[in-house]
């Protein structure tokens, strides 16, 4: 079966094709990050706008990419939560037209499931149980992936996601938006070591916190007349590389230190880094040695796979299409939507 992805929760309008395999055929991706730079974070209605003018011709393109037509397609996956409800409702929406014009099953997926199986997009044979650390924007956790389908939350955030730190601190520096990936290029050319970042302790864990970290920066620019750049495309002054390579260096210190908790206690076959944040080059680099130690098989996405992609969404709901389900009937939006912990074992209850 070839399957349609389609995902718009955020601010990336994306679909790919999957051929009858499983293999990614083609992967679009469409972003908005220059429409919502002027306001250093996304503006909702902004992106459930563009997310209207872009989905058919990123589908359209999608398709073309893969050489195949709509009449090739037998199923659609589409995300349906957690995001941003207006754009999610612009997915779901389109999705559930395509499906009833061409009389095609279509089933919701959680954005977070499918950045955790993106781990399997070049590696299919990857053992269970997995252990996935997904970091982006909007979310950090832990799972456990006893099998294909399976998803146990061990830890997440508390406050911010890891993503939202880096990129709240970029801005409070006046870098560019978003960010995370300038704060992961200037923090190799400062010393990691210049300012202390104290480890996170949090009671009743295991649990990430990341807003801690953001206000010691905040605190360090006030006590040191630090000032922000005027322009982002300046170049940082040494203190400020110092204070960002030494403030890079402890998120990823705290996912690592967590990660490597949950290996030791959990102990699988093999070790997912995913989401957004995964391109961090510190991150990546971290992650292997941290699977080196255990000998764990690692999968490291691509950095095309790290953020919000559809090939990701359609390989979470291949198995669930290939099963024979259809949610024509039942697809709902969530701009909240738990994937395996408590919140989310009741609401399945509540489903039922
Ligand atoms: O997964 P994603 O594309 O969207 C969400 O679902 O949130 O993640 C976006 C996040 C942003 O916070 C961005 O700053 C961060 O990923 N990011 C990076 C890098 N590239 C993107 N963070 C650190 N290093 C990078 N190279
Ligand atoms: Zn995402």
């Amino acid at each position: 079966m070839n399957i349609l992805g389609i995902e718009t929760s955020c601010d990336e309008t994306a679909a790919a094709v999957l051929d009858g395999e499983g293999r990614v055929c083609s992967s679009i991706v469409s972003s908005q990050i220059e429409l919502h730079a002027p306001y250093g974070g996304i503006v909702p209605e902004i992106a459930a706008r563009q997310h209207l003018e872009a989905i058919e011709p990123v589908i359209d393109r999608a398709l073309e990419r893969a050489g195949r037509r709509l009449s090739d397609i037998g199923g659609i996956a589409v995300t349906c939560g957690p995001g941003l409800i207006g754009c999610l409702l612009v997915g779901t929406a389109f999705a559930r037209s395509l499906a009833l014009a061409r009389r095609l099953p279509v089933v919701g997926v959680n954005h977070l499931e499918g950045h955790v199986v993106s781990g399997w997009i070049d590696r299919p044979k990857l053992a269970y149980p997995a252990l996935a650390l997904v970091v982006s924007g909007g979310h950090t956790g832990l799972w456990r992936v006893p099998e294909p389908g399976r998803y146990v939350l061990l830890a997440r955030t508390r406050d911010d996601a890891a993503g939202e730190a880096l990129d709240k601190v970029g801005k409070l520096l006046g870098l560019a938006y978003p960010g995370g990936p300038a704060i992961d290029r200037l923090g190799e050319r400062g010393d990691p070591q210049a300012v202390r970042f104290g480890e996170v302790r949090i009671k009743d864990g295991p649990a990430f916190s990341f807003s801690g970290y953001k206000t010691a920066v905040r605190v360090y620019l006030e006590k040191t007349g630090l000032a922000p750049l005027t322009d982002p495309e300046q170049d940082p002054p040494q203190q400020m590389l110092d204070l960002i390579a030494s403030f890079r260096c402890a998120v990823v210190r705290e996912l690592v230190r967590q990660t490597r908790r949950a290996i030791e206690e959990q102990r699988p076959a093999s070790l997912v880094l995913a989401g957004g944040v995964a391109a961090s080059q510190l991150l990546r680099r971290e992650i292997s040695t941290l699977s080196e130690d255990f000998a764990l098989a690692p999968s490291i996405p691509e950095l095309r796979y790290c953020g919000d992609n559809a090939a990701m969404i359609a390989l979470a709901g291949r198995r669930r299409l290939l099963a024979g389900d259809d949610e024509i009937d039942r697809l709902e939006t969530a701009a909240s939507l738990p994937l395996g912990g408590p919140e989310a074992r009741r609401r399945s209850k509540r489903h039922r």
